[in-house]
């Protein structure tokens, strides 16, 4: 069942569409010109909407332009009489989805509504993800595609129950902290507080004190006692993010921590017993560190008993368009989903993300900005990625992507084939798309739909 706005000035056309649509369980609302059926596209959500060309005061045509803008994800099916077929064939570079002639056959009618409702689903889920492209989600946010993610997912699940410390590795803006947050809440520990700590953000004279905490006295500027980031973390798990960035004294102070279980604050004398789970991140290769003799050889392997690795994001390409439709939800603000352009997603599925899924987030909240009439087009995107795009077009990701890169696969082959096929015939009928699709035995629309760019000339 799908819900329909009929548009027509004729009162014979709207009650027999009705009865029709109504036989196939479709929920319809009339409208006896453009205007009263704009108001109703405002104030509700339609699937589909059928109008008529002419009509006064407001037209088919009007009030298709309005539909694109107001509700771009409504497939709009024109009626006309034959006289006005090449208006039809204009409201289709508008963005209608094909045209139904006057007088119609009921057959006819019904094949082309449920065409159109077809295309308008699959659509919607190609954007919102209702089908193939829906984001998995483990632990309710991360979003894991690929099998280098599910595997990391998996990893947690299997890991965060143990005591053990975990050290997670992954280049910047992998994922690491979402990592470390969900193997704290996946742990018995997931009542406890979860402290994230950047070691590397903290001055090295601090970061003693931060860590263990300080008696009063213990150093100029040390009026009270203090309670550290251990102390704070009791029964959580503390998370110490560029565990690389801690100083070489320091290091065997952590390992002490970590072994023993028990700490001594700065300028203390009595240790004391703290339940605290490690968790640390490093985005750099701390073996490589060891070998140079800055990071202890010791505390390196106190900290990786367990290792998760977090690939870049180029490494995945399958979780790029979950990842993407999964940031436009959490910036969505009560709006509709916005339609993406399938060169955007091409854009998207192409680009080599040197700032990991960071740099998605920070690029599809630029597209929620600078969108317009709820899509997001090419225009929409930094121009960074456009010319990377222009430059390499279908280079990074084009044989894992098959539907949207220029890659090797058999549907690619097909498709340029058809493509080539398709533009023949055009020319054969000199240029004209009309009887082209005849010939060719499909609708205008969905010759428009194979060849988008014939659709402008
Ligand atoms: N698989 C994922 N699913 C959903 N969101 C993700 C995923 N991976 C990363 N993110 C989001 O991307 C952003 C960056 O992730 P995060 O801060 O965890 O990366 P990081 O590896 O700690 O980065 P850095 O090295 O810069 O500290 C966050 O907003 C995070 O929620
Ligand atoms: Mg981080």
């Amino acid at each position: 069942m799908a819900k329909i706005l009929i548009a027509d000035d004729d009162p014979t056309i709207l009650s027999l569409l009705n009865k029709i649509l109504l036989s196939k369980r479709h929920d319809v609302q009339l409208a006896e010109h453009g205007g009263v059926a704009e108001k109703l596209l405002k104030s509700e959500q339609f699937d589909l909407l059928i109008s008529d060309i002419k009509m006064e005061p407001v037209d088919g045509m009007q009030l298709l332009k309005n539909t694109r803008k107001l509700r771009p994800h409504v497939g709009v099916i024109m009626l006309t009489a034959y006289a006005t077929v090449s208006t039809a064939v204009e409201a289709m570079k508008e963005g209608a989805f094909d045209y139904i002639p006057k007088p119609f056959k009921i057959d006819e009618l019904l094949e082309t509504v449920k065409r159109a409702l077809d295309y308008q689903k699959s659509i919607a889920e190609q954007i919102s993800g209702s089908s193939h492209i829906e984001a998995k989600k483990y632990f309710g946010n991360i979003v894991a595609e690929s099998d280098g993610m599910v595997n990391v997912c998996e990893m947690i699940k299997r890991v965060a129950p143990t005591k053990t410390t975990i050290m997670i590795t992954g280049d910047s803006g992998t994922g690491k902290e979402l990592v470390a947050e969900a193997l704290h809440s996946f742990s018995a520990r997931s009542e406890g507080p979860f402290i994230p700590v950047n070691c590397a953000a903290l001055p090295e004279t601090l970061i003693e004190s931060e860590l263990f905490g300080h008696v009063k006295g213990a150093f100029t500027g040390a009026n009270t006692n203090k309670e550290g980031l251990f102390e704070a973390s009791q029964g959580g798990t503390l998370f110490l993010d560029e565990i690389n960035s801690i100083p070489h004294p320091l290091q065997s102070k952590l390992l002490r921590a970590i072994q023993n279980k028990k700490i001594r604050k700065v300028g203390g004398t009595d240790e004391f017993a703290v339940d605290v789970r490690i968790v640390a991140a490093s985005n750099q290769n701390l073996e490589m560190l060891v070998k140079e003799g800055t990071f202890r050889e010791d505390l390196f392997y106190r900290l990786s008993v367990i290792t998760i690795d977090i690939p870049p994001l180029k490494q995945r390409p399958e979780d790029i368009l979950p990842l993407a439709q999964h940031f436009i939800s959490q910036e969505m603000e009560g709006s509709e989903f916005p339609v993406m352009d399938n060169a955007v997603l091409a854009i998207l599925q192409n680009y080599v993300w040197p700032g990991n899924v960071r740099e998605l987030q920070n690029v599809i909240q630029h597209c929620m900005t600078f969108m317009r009439d709820g899509k997001i087009s090419k225009e929409t995107l930094p121009s960074k990625l456009i010319v990377s795009y222009e430059e390499n077009p279908g280079a990074q990701n084009a044989a894992l992507t098959g539907e949207f890169g220029k890659g090797k696969s058999l549907k690619a082959f097909l498709r340029a084939k058809e493509k080539e096929y398709l533009k023949n015939v055009i020319n054969t009928m000199g240029g004209d798309k009309v009887k082209a699709a005849q010939e060719l035995d499909i609708s205008l629309a969905t010759l428009y739909r194979k060849l988008p760019e014939e659709k402008g000339s």
